[in-house]
């Protein structure tokens, strides 16, 4: 791996107590090419704009998928990331699906060691500080012909961030607009799925709310995932969330929270769950929580949600399953507790 090191750091000028979510990044960044079959020159460059031709494919059909990440940092100043592999596995289940090349493995986790090793004076210690990592790969062909690239650019850019919600959200329950299909897009981090939710959110968010909770899009009956996170409801001491199907990301998050709530002996079902289940648990008093989880809020306690022009507010509980299972999460991810799945990962150069 060729790398060129930036002859001026932006680190010095960087206000790390007022970041805005992803608008700062570090002073490198990872480049791969796509050509003839094969994946050339991977590289570490200073990071700056770069330059596509106006008839790339990404900018006409859309061949882009993308992952997100984070590293932390230990009190031994140790950089950290959470599950690599699975990132790994979903740029490539999300690169077949868009007909992009998969990346191997001896690209994707060198790349990501070797940048953050670069830039680890980027992560900064303590709880909700972190390096927002941003792996992504894109059609760079110039041929505007409606046909998979022929040329990819497999990009790392990386973002120091603080927490993203720091209270509670609000959500509204999508009745008219739809993520996914069946048969769709909806597992993949496909960039086309993110710019459909724009409007409908901002529909969403002039009426009050924070995020849309996407339901099934035949009939609106059964919850699927928020904008950017996996959903879980709990009714009574049972903590549900819907199986992921080919309509929902596989989260990250979503698949640790499960695992640890079993392990804290809490009842877990994996289970279509409907609106009208939620409503009535509402009005029997059972619900009693609804959070989100995934890379970028870790997990988010959800306050109330919107249904058919009705709003259902939901009290905060002590001890509720999303502070223990964030906090359990959290401990791991900064390396202070033991990690009995062997979710941590210590970064290290390992030049290739
Ligand atoms: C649509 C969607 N659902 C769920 C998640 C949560 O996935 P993860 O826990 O892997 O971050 C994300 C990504 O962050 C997402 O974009």
């Amino acid at each position: 791996m060729r790398i060129e090191k930036t002859t001026v750091s932006k680190l010095k000028n960087t206000d790390f107590n007022n970041l805005k979510f992803g608008e700062v990044f570090t002073d490198h960044m990872f480049v791969c090419d796509y050509e003839d079959g094969k994946w050339n020159d991977p590289r570490i460059v200073p990071y700056k704009a770069i330059q596509i031709d106006p008839s790339a494919n990404v900018f006409h059909y859309g061949q882009a998928v993308f992952e997100g990440m984070k590293a932390y940092k230990d009190k031994s100043g140790k950089i950290w990331l959470f599950r690599p592999t699975e990132n790994y596995r979903r740029i490539s289940i999300s690169s077949e699906r868009l007909a992009m090349p998969v990346l191997s493995e001896n690209i994707f986790l060198p790349a990501l060691n070797e940048l953050l090793s670069l830039d680890k004076e980027w992560v900064k210690p303590g709880i909700g500080n972190s390096l927002y990592v941003r792996p992504f790969i894109f059609g760079s062909q110039h041929c505007i012909a409606a046909s998979p690239s022929k040329k990819y650019k497999f990009m790392i850019i990386l973002s120091p961030v603080q927490s993203y919600y720091s209270s509670p959200i609000r959500v509204l329950v999508a009745e008219k607009y739809s993520r996914a299909t069946n048969g769709g897009v909806g597992y993949a981090k496909a960039a086309g799925n993110y710019g459909a939710q724009f409007y409908p959110t901002r529909l969403a968010q002039e009426e009050g709310y924070d995020q849309i909770i996407w339901t099934d899009s035949k009939n609106h009956e059964f919850l699927e995932e928020a904008g950017t996170m996996n959903i879980f409801i709990r009714i009574e001491d049972t903590l549900i969330t819907a199986p992921t199907t080919d309509t929902i990301l596989d989260g990250i998050t979503r698949k640790s929270i499960i695992k640890l709530a079993k392990d804290n002996n809490i009842n877990v079902e994996v289970r279509p769950i409907s609106i009208n289940e939620i409503v009535k648990a509402h009005s029997s008093g059972k619900l009693k929580e609804i959070f989100g989880s995934g890379t970028a809020v870790l997990v988010s306690e959800i306050s109330g949600f919107g249904y058919k022009g009705k709003n259902y507010d939901l009290k905060s509980i002590k001890n509720s399953y999303s502070s223990t299972l964030k906090s359990i999460l959290t401990k791991i991810q900064y390396n202070l507790t033991t990690d009995p799945y062997g979710w941590r990962s210590e970064v290290s150069a390992v030049k290739v």
